[in-house]
């Protein structure tokens, strides 16, 4: 068989158990062996690209989501969490009593990237009922994708800014599980907030830096309460707090 028949043989295989019993073993191969790494490189080559283009301000920052979001819906998960060696990082995570720890990826059997990315990435861990606690950005996109456990996910779209308070819209409110996704703009669902549902969950982040070249601050983090008065609209009056703040009460 040629290459090309093999790899759909291997794939339509997947729809049978019998079939996929008899060719148990090049499942094995393709899953776990050398042929991985090619499927993980060219889903990372394109993640370069996107964020390369709201970098340099080719797309705008919404289309930039769309991308992200259609990247990560395509993910391999069981090739990209072989390919950051997720279970041995997995299994070494020393899991803080409130809020979620930030892990760097490790990126060395990534093949074919650049050595100057312009994206920010890490991995988010938590136990159960912990959170990345609700905050916002300026100046930045960002995507989640979930690698392992369950998750209950919040966006809030952020309509207005004032001097304690941001004025926000619930955009999202629904369980995520392995291989979901969400992204962040200054335009669109800008507030997130993730709790873990299940005994673990780990949820890998990229974020771009300086995505909307008419947003005068710095990219950074904000911390808002999204609990704060309900009002006219269908809108929330949402307190801003302290790193701090947001780890007491959501961490
Ligand atoms: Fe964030």
């Amino acid at each position: 068989m040629s290459d090309l028949t093999r790899r759909e043989f291997a794939r339509n295989s997947l729809q049978s158990l019998t079939a996929l019993a008899l060719f148990e073993g090049l499942f094995a191969n393709r899953l776990f062996g050398a042929d991985v790494a090619p499927i993980v490189d060219s889903w990372f080559k394109e993640l370069d690209t996107i964020t390369r283009e709201i970098h340099d301000h080719k797309v705008k920052d919404v289309e930039f989501q769309k991308a992200l979001e259609g990247l990560y819906s395509r993910v391999d998960l069981p090739a990209l969490l072989k390919t950051l060696d997720f279970e041995r990082m997995a299994a070494g995570v020393n899991f803080p009593a409130k809020g979620a720890k930030s892990l760097a990826p490790d990126f060395t059997r990534v093949g074919g990237l650049s050595s100057n990315l312009v994206f920010g990435r890490q991995i988010f861990a938590m136990t159960k009922g912990r959170s990345v606690i609700p905050h916002g950005h300026d100046n930045m996109s960002t995507g989640f994708l979930i690698l392992k456990g369950d998750f209950q996910g919040r966006h809030y779209d952020r309509i207005e800014d004032n001097q304690d308070h941001y004025l926000i819209r619930p955009t999202i409110d629904r369980k995520f599980a392995p291989g979901d996704a969400s992204s962040i703009s200054d335009h669109k669902d800008n507030v997130h907030w993730f709790t873990a549902a299940s005994d673990v969950g780990f949820i890998f982040n990229i974020h771009v830096n300086d995505t909307d070249p008419t947003n005068p601050k710095s990219p950074g983090r904000v911390y808002v309460d999204p609990m704060g008065e309900k009002v006219a609209g269908g809108l929330i009056k949402a307190p801003k707090i302290t790193y701090g703040k947001a780890n007491q009460l959501y961490g």
